[in-house]
């Protein structure tokens, strides 16, 4: 295929090779390796990026572990068929497919590029996926804000959580959660948070009303009594779904974004079972959020005006991007986890 080329001063790839980090098969973090590999070949309507800065999250240990089994139907049996971790990405811009219109060599981008491609010096950005990074956001936040951002902001639409919704986030204090406590407060709406111990100041900082321990407070208890909420948008996915849909308002909504469950099946079995156990005026939904380039493009703005920020618990450098997959894979990030790459 024919690429534009790349503008004058753009770092190309010396010898056609990159840096990436990739795995061979499925497994924890010992799988993953920094290897030399060629640089992709952007298709037609791709762009070619040079990573700047790539985060990290729960989806991307899944896809590594190949957890739960279902996964690998779709993404490979043996082992993923994209050998490099990590979706959200933000660089520049060093050439483009030869349909892209709307970029150029030298634009600062962020996307959520799918599988995988990452944990690389160069990644493959479909141009309809890529957002304009606004100057005054720093890489690392905006390559914290797509995957996190993007589910926090579909599960509010979901539960239809607007200006005076009173909603329960459980699981309110890793990525996905710091953005729903942040754009629920940020509707209108009365956050309760549900949160590790050590967490709980921040919660209060960044917009909950009330903000509790999850080890020593239950939903259900007099501190998050039933029948009290508009919305409950579940993350951590370890309450059993009737005790969440005894929380619930007349009319309220329960959106589950994640689940406990079998190595085979994973969160799909509790959400299967969600179907039966929702209500006309108590309803359980399920979330499977998409990326929505224009989400992104309202979250960078948001975080640009300082209304938002992305909470950065750790910022790994690109030597060490298998430590930030071990980090987020151990499963008690307070917010985001981004490798740079430098
Ligand atoms: N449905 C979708 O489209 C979608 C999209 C994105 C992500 N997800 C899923 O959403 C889940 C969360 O993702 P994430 O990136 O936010 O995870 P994360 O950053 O790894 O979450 C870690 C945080 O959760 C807290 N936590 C653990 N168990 C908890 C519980 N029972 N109650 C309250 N807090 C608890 C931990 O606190 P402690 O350290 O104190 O334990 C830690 O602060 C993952 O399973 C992911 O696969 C789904």
């Amino acid at each position: 295929m024919t690429t534009n080329p790349p503008a004058a001063g753009s770092p190309t790839p010396a010898n056609g090779t990159m840096r990436a980090w990739v795995q061979d098969r499925y497994g924890g973090p010992e799988v993953v390796e920094l290897d030399r590999v060629p640089v992709p070949v952007p298709g037609a309507t791709d762009l070619l990026v040079r990573v700047r800065a790539c985060g990290i999250h729960a989806g991307d240990v899944r896809l590594m572990r190949g957890d739960p089994y279902l996964v690998r139907l779709a993404f490979g049996i043996r082992r993923p068929r994209t050998a490099t971790r990590g979706i959200d990405v933000a660089g520049t811009v060093v050439a483009v497919g030869s349909e892209v219109t709307g970029s150029r060599p030298g634009d600062e981008v962020v996307a959520e590029i799918g599988v995988g491609g990452g944990l690389a010096e160069y990644a493959i950005v479909p141009a309809a996926r890529a957002v304009v990074r606004p100057a005054d956001v720093p890489v690392q936040h905006a390559a914290a804000l797509p995957v996190s951002g993007g589910t926090a902001w579909q599960a509010l639409d979901a539960a239809h959580v607007a200006s005076g919704s009173r909603v329960l986030v459980i699981g309110a204090a890793g990525g996905v959660g710091t953005y729903t406590v942040q754009l629920a407060a940020q509707r209108g709406a009365e956050v309760w948070a549900l949160a590790g111990e050590r967490a709980l100041d921040l919660m209060t900082d960044i917009g909950a009303a009330h903000a509790f321990d999850y080890r020593r407070v239950q939903p259900g208890s007099p501190e998050i009594p039933a029948e009290s909420f508009d919305a409950v948008i579940d993350i951590a996915g370890t309450v059993p779904l009737s005790a969440l849909r005894g929380l619930l308002r007349d009319g309220g909504t329960v959106v589950l974004v994640s689940g406990a469950g079998g190595k085979i099946l994973g969160p799909m079995g509790r959400m299967l079972k969600a179907v039966f156990l929702s209500r006309r005026r108590r309803r359980i939904r399920s979330l499977a959020a998409t990326a929505k380039p224009e989400i992104l493009a309202q979250l960078l703005e948001l975080t640009a005006q300082g209304t938002i920020r992305p909470v950065i618990e750790r910022t790994y450098p690109f030597h060490a991007a298998r430590d930030a997959l071990a980090h987020v894979d151990a499963g008690h990030a307070v917010g985001k986890v981004v490798v740079t790459v430098e």
